[in-house]
């Protein structure tokens, strides 16, 4: 079959390919035989509406493996775990003939309280980037397209539809478009779905420079950009920037729009050609996967679900090794989402599962009658609300129950309502309700364990009184069976936090800036993002990132590092299992300047590694740190700058438990800078050619100033003061001053040597 392309088609039909024909499917163009394809949610499993439609997660969807949001499985920092759920979505995508699945989705949790955080990785872009570039392969190896999202800077829900994300350059470039990047050009997502919100006052939707000049002339992009469902503000603008399709249909309106603009000379019409191109790529890629076959292996995938749910847990505390239970112990198991889960989050990821498991009910597989039940509360909408029960009732019964035990597990978490895609929350606290039962349980059984459910970091106030704590996250429909495998010591926990928990919501960055007002929410944190923030403020936090306990212990080795050819480090470690039960670590690498020109965090993470070591194995743990992405960006040239000089590598077991540092020196980008006669004294004196012959005028001159004892010098307390005050006077301001022995056309013929690389003759 011979390939349609733009060219063969009218003005009409290509306009017609760039706007949805409904909710989730593209117009076919029947004619020159383009088929329509689907483009449905995402990200954790497929959202395929078989009746009504909406963006909203309201009707129902086929069932579909509800696999663990991205809070949940990005715990794992695991490449391959997620590479392989994204492949069985993949597949479950393919059966239902689904085109393009709508995630990931990878943007920076900025703040805890966004109310979508739950269906995000990370407030660290390498490990967004790294986590999503694997997702995105997963699912594109079954012949099934991504649509990698929100492309960007939408880091809140309030406002999302019109607010500005403003944000400086260089926070824009290394914490929020720095994951993008990487998923672009490690794992090449067929689509990229760009947000609702405005970037620095433009339109992401219509923004040239976002959508052309970053992603596809400096990363590469080669796929189609969608909208995201309602983002376009003017379809005209927006082509001409860069976005291909719009979704979802727009009832013909902005296509006939399209129309007029070329016919109207206000539009080339090889900007329509090139969007309706990569329409017809899009269709055409689809079309070469073959047919897949159902039905679904429910089983296998729910048994995935399960693994990767295992996987997503982490253990925050474990005092006096409460866990694991022995299955011989009394367990009462207090909190209403143990009987009643919640497994994932509310909006466009809504998916129907195909079965759901509450970790009650795995619980007693594992203690039979051992395992004791009281809701201790209820949650809204849910069975024990409907019972009537008074909250006293509720309380005093989980007390009996947990004082009856040997154990208790009480299972404390935010009510659905409380997070959600479409709006914040407001604060960071769980039910006073909950925390009340959890007082009571815990003076009646200090032996108590704390589990949670959330999709959003919440404060932990009680951490110091409760000997253990599992943060159990949103963890998909098999997340209750993993909480028992983990509670019984089936699955030895690995998940580390992606995170910080902070202690109080007023110590996070944003605080102050977030959500904005009036159409703006400005950045002010800059770059000093999560872990960044906290490190650099030595604030106290209740758990950092990168933490997560397992029932086995690790030792580290000496670390080493050494710079390859191509420019990486690499870095190795031997890593010790030495406790006696098999399990897995996360290795993390930090990375800082020992002295650098420009703002740095204290550290950054750059490589991890997952690495599983049975009972008493060491390993040598192999990690690369990208030169890359040792690079910020510098505003002065508008690129990516690595600097020369000496790094700290730390090899570390969470943000704040380094094991091994070790200094590397790096050899820096060349960047060229003329200097002017704005240039301060600072920056000429440090130059090769100029800074020697500065150096001699500028000694006679401090000299001079001392000798004659001016206002100027007096005012210093020595030649080093002195010398700091001159560094930042521009150098063409100083000519004419006593002692300054030199005419404005020598400094010129000086700078202009200089800027040659000339050797100028003293
Ligand atoms: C969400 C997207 C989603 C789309 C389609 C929008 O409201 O922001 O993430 O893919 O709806 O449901």
């Amino acid at each position: 079959m011979t390939e349609i392309s733009a060219s063969d088609l009218t003005l009409e039909e290509k306009a017609s390919l760039t706007s949805g024909a409904d909710f989730w499917t593209t117009k076919a163009v029947e004619r020159a035989g383009i088929r329509s394809i689907m483009m449905t949610d995402g990200p954790h499993g497929l959202r395929k509406q078989a009746g009504g439609t909406d963006h909203l997660g309201l009707a129902s969807s086929v069932p579909a493996t509800c696999f663990p949001p991205a809070v949940g499985i990005g715990s794992s920092w695991d490449p391959e775990l997620i590479e392989q759920v994204g492949a069985a979505i993949g597949v479950e995508a393919a059966i239902e003939d689904v085109a393009v699945v709508l995630g990931p989705g990878i943007n920076i949790k900025r703040s805890p309280l966004c109310g979508r955080n739950f269906e995000y990785f990370s407030e660290d872009p390498i490990v967004s980037g790294l986590l999503g570039a694997a997702s995105v392969r997963g699912v594109q190896s079954q012949g099934v397209g991504t649509s990698l999202k929100h492309f960007a800077a939408n880091n809140q829900e309030f406002d999302r539809m019109r607010a500005s994300s403003d944000i400086d350059p260089r926070p824009l470039r290394e914490i929020y478009l720095r994951g993008f990047e990487r998923v672009v050009k490690d794992a090449a997502p067929w689509t990229v779905m760009c947000s609702y919100n405005r970037l620095n006052g433009v339109w992401t939707s219509e923004d040239p420079w976002l959508l052309t000049r970053v992603l596809r002339d400096e990363w590469g992009f080669d796929g189609l950009v969608v909208s995201d469902w309602g983002a376009v503000n003017d379809r005209v603008t927006g082509i001409a920037a860069g976005l291909d399709l719009e979704m979802p249909a727009s009832g013909g309106r902005t296509d006939a729009q399209l129309v007029a603009a070329v016919r109207a000379g206000e539009l080339d019409e090889g900007v329509l050609d090139t969007a309706a191109s990569r329409a017809i790529d899009l269709v055409h890629r689809a079309a070469s996967r073959p047919a897949a076959d159902g039905p679904l292996d429910v089983d296998a995938h729910h048994a995935l679900a399960r693994e990767a749910a295992g996987r997503s847990i982490v253990l925050l505390k474990n005092d006096g090794a409460l866990l694991p239970l022995s299955a011989d112990r009394t367990v009462a198991v207090i909190g209403a989402f143990a009987a009643e889960p919640r497994f994932q989050g509310a909006g466009s990821s809504l998916i129907n599962p195909t079965r759901v498991d509450a970790a009650l009910e795995a619980l007693r597989e594992v203690g039979g009658d051992r395992v004791a039940y009281a809701p201790g509360f209820a949650i809204a909408g849910g069975a024990v609300a409907a019972s009537g029960r008074t909250a006293e009732e509720l309380q005093a019964e989980a007390v009996e129950t947990a004082c009856a035990a040997d154990v208790a597990v009480v299972f404390l978490g935010l009510p659905a309502a409380e997070e959600s895609e479409g709006f914040d929350r407001d604060h960071i606290d769980l039910p006073s309700v909950q925390l009340a039962v959890l007082d009571a349980v815990l003076e009646a059984n200090p032996h108590t364990v704390v589990v949670l459910s959330n999709g959003g970091v919440v404060a932990l106030p009680f951490h110091e009184r409760v000997p253990a704590i599992v943060e159990s996250w949103l963890l998909g429909q098999a997340g209750g069976s993993a909480v028992a495998d983990v509670l019984y010591g089936e699955v030895n926990p690995s998940g580390k936090l992606t995170e910080t928990i902070p202690v109080r919501l007023e110590d996070n960055p944003s605080y102050g800036n977030f959500p904005g007002e009036f159409g703006h929410v400005r950045y002010g944190e800059g770059l000093l993002v999560g872990y960044r923030w906290y490190d650099a403020k030595g604030l106290e936090v209740t758990y950092p990132f990168g933490h997560g306990l397992s029932y086995t212990t690790f030792s580290y080795g000496t670390a080493t590092a050494s710079v390859t050819e191509a420019g990486d480090i690499a870095v190795q470690v031997d890593v010790t299992n030495t406790g006696d039960r098999d399990g897995r670590e996360v290795v993390q690498v930090y990375l800082a300047p020992v002295r650098s020109i420009a703002q740095r965090a204290p550290r950054e993470l750059k490589a991890f590694s997952s690495v599983a070591l049975a009972a008493g194995e060491t390993r040598t743990v192999g990690l690369t740190v990208r030169r890359e992405d040792l690079a910020y960006w510098d505003i002065r040239v508008d690129r990516f700058v690595v600097e020369g000089g000496d790094y700290t590598v730390e090899v570390a077991a969470s943000s704040r438990d380094i094991r091994s540092a070790v200094v590397v020196p790096v050899e820096g980008d060349a960047i060229s800078l003329p200097l002017t006669m704005d240039s301060s004294v600072g920056d000429v004196v440090a130059h090769p050619v100029a800074g020697p012959i500065v150096m001699g005028a500028l000694g006679g001159f401090l000299g001079e100033l001392n000798a004659t004892d001016s206002s100027a010098a007096s005012m210093m307390p020595n030649d080093d003061a002195m010398e700091k005050m001159m560094a930042s006077f521009p150098i063409g301001r100083l000519i004419g001053f006593p002692g300054i022995d030199v005419t404005y056309e020598q400094v010129e013929q000086l700078l202009a040597a200089a800027n040659e690389g000339v050797a100028v003759p003293a």
